[in-house]
């Protein structure tokens, strides 16, 4: 709940605050940072309006010269003059229509390297608040969105400006009182630009996060598809698609409505100002034959503006489906990654780890916090146990200590440096970890156990781990061996087969720091004392916080901290805490009535 109830507050501060000129100008920036090919594209665009305005003279040079007058020189070379026009314009608009696109296609790519590498470097409180297929949904539709509409804008701008320009001052030649009663329209033409602006701008928020909510919706579908059948969950979702796919269509017609009524209202404005031309021309205008060349001439000039100036009425919409796009897309560009201003200069720990009265919580406005004062140590080498229902914050406590949050409160010491003082790679370096939730990237296994250590591939140390983690007894029966391909979040794997390639992980890593967050919760039993015996091994020598159900991990540990509702209620070895009489003992006691059940997994009150 806490999740979205935060993510609908960001998008909301989007929505309504943001700077339009500012995030333009940001994407002009994009834009310059080709700025021979955008001159290029604009000269180019330049040259193929002007052609395209002279076509309004040359009419009346066809009619004059050719139909009324017959110009010997003009009826012979009338044809060729033509052909070189067309040709020249077929030209010129290609490479202006090319390069334009050119421009385009580099800043799709750039701001797509741009939000990637931000992506990878924002902390784990931007993905609490911000769903993955969000991300998808900015990374390929926004940015297409954003680059299409500026390149679109800048086309028009500067196309059909020309062709407008071209277009007006011939009018102007031929006849400046009649052009000045035709121009009598255009503040009529903005006022109706206006308005259809500021309800673009309202929509084209919405059309983009109901994109987002349509990406949830059928991912979330994807991933849980099994549950789904079990449990009968069809209509939900269904109802749930339904529901983001009927708001997206909504926004979608308000959109198509306003950008389909902007030209009918053009043309009601624009009908009665031709008629009136038509009437002035006919009845004042009129001066033998030759006033029929000028008078198709004018017309066609008026008709051919049409065009242009309906697309330079649009040009507010795409630009502000740009804007709007290209604001979603800069927040992931901009939002700030994970603070690493450490400067400890810090390469191998003795691995002591010390929490000193730490207090956290998630969300800033919790009234109760999800770890209250937490103070215990792991001195090198040792092993310590936390113990504690479900929620009570154990999970917490190991995120901490890769820094994936940071206590709002107290201190967390590694060999005496504050953690907040290290650089996040260097203290990362020193920590393997196996979590509930493997995660496996959708690659070889050989690549998911190498994970981020290719380059210092050792035959030797993998197949030591494979061993260690058990892996090779499934790895045999599959035809591909190392190299066979995962699929998605390793969904090809069984979950007990995930978590020994997990820990076959941690195994190469080799790091002098353990963590192990129930790590064998999804083994059953005959694995997990194999694999139970591979990581007793491996936590030998190292500093290692052990989160698991078997009594036996549990015992054998320097030191149990007992947590409950993120407090810590005892701690101390095995035999102190059962000899105190307390929580622990209770438990133990419990769970040696009753050894077929995982035990502490499931303390629960
Ligand atoms: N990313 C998160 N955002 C907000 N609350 C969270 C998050 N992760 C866990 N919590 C909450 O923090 C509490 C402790 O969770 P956790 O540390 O995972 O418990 P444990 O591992 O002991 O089962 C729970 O109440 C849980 O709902
Ligand atoms: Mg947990």
């Amino acid at each position: 709940m806490i999740e979205t109830n935060t993510s609908i507050a960001t998008d909301k501060r989007d929505a309504s605050a943001f700077d339009v000129r500012a995030v333009f100008l940001r994407l002009l920036r994009y834009l310059f940072r080709h700025g021979h090919l955008l001159a290029l594209a604009v000269g180019f665009m330049v040259l193929t309006g002007l052609i395209e305005a002279s076509v309004a003279a040359f009419i009346e040079k066809v009619l004059k010269n050719g139909f009324l007058t017959g110009d010997q020189w003009f009826v012979k070379w009338s044809g060729i003059m033509l052909m070189v026009v067309v040709f020249a314009r077929a030209i010129f608009g290609f490479i202006a229509n090319y390069t334009m696109a050119k421009v385009g296609r580099l800043v799709i790519y750039e701001i797509r390297q741009d939000i990637f590498y931000n992506l990878l470097r924002l902390p784990t409180r931007y993905f609490d608040q911000n769903s993955s297929a969000k991300n998808v949904s900015k990374l390929i539709y926004d940015v297409e969105t954003t680059a299409v509409a500026t390149t679109d804008t800048l086309s028009i701008l500067f196309k059909d400006s020309v062709v407008t320009i071209g277009l007006v001052s011939w009018l102007f030649y031929k006849d400046w009182r009649l052009t000045l009663i035709f121009l009598l329209t255009i503040p009529f033409l903005i006022g109706i630009i206006r308005y259809a602006n500021k309800r673009f701008r309202r929509t084209s928020k919405e059309i983009q996060d109901s994109m987002g909510g349509i990406a949830d919706t059928v991912k979330e579908a994807s991933i849980g598809h099994k549950v789904i059948k079990v449990y009968g969950g069809q209509e939900q979702e269904f109802e749930n698609f339904t529901n983001a796919n009927r708001f997206n269509l909504q926004q979608n017609l308000k959109r198509a409505k306003v950008s389909a009524g902007i030209v009918p209202s053009t043309l009601l404005l624009v009908g009665p100002i031709l008629a009136l031309i038509l009437y002035i021309f006919l009845n004042y205008l009129r001066e033998g034959p030759e006033s029929a060349a000028a008078f198709v001439s004018y017309i066609m000039a008026c008709l051919m503006l049409m065009s242009p100036l309906k697309r330079l009425a649009k040009v507010n919409e795409k630009i502000q489906i740009g804007v709007t796009a290209a604001n979603s897309v800069f927040s992931v560009i901009d939002a700030e990654p994970e603070q690493n201003t450490g400067t400890v200069d810090y390469s191998e720990t003795q691995g002591h780890l010390r929490f000193d009265d730490v207090s956290f919580c998630y969300a800033q406005d919790d009234d109760q916090p999800v770890l209250q004062n937490i103070d215990f140590e792991i001195k090198p080498g040792e092993r310590v146990a936390l113990v504690g229902p479900s929620g009570s914050g154990k999970s917490t406590i190991t995120s901490l200590i890769l820094r994936f949050y940071r206590p709002q409160s107290g201190v967390i010491r590694l060999d005496g440096h504050d953690l907040n003082d290290l650089v996040l790679g260097d203290l990362r370096d020193q920590v393997s970890l196996v979590s509930q939730e493997t995660s496996l990237f959708d690659d070889t296994i050989g690549r998911n156990i190498m994970y981020g250590m290719l380059d210092t591939y050792d035959e030797a140390r993998l197949n030591a781990a494979i061993k260690a983690a058990h892996v090779d007894e499934f790895l045999h029966e599959l035809p591909l061996g190392l190299e066979t391909v995962v699929g998605e979040h390793g969904l090809r794997l069984s979950g007990g087969q995930r978590q020994r390639i997990a820990i076959a992980r941690a195994i190469y890593k080799d790091s002098p720091i353990l963590i192990l967050d129930e790590a064998t919760s999804a083994l059953d039993n005959k694995s997990e004392r194999y694999v139970q015996d591979a990581l007793e091994a491996l936590m030998k020598g190292r500093t290692s916080l052990v989160i698991a159900h078997r009594l036996s991990t549990i015992e054998s540990a320097d030191n149990i901290v007992v947590l409950d509702h993120g407090r810590i209620v005892e701690q101390g070895p095995h035999k102190k805490l059962l000899r105190q009489g307390g929580v622990y003992a209770d438990l133990h006691r419990a769970q040696s009535k009753n050894p077929g059940k995982k035990g502490f997994f499931f303390w629960n009150r």
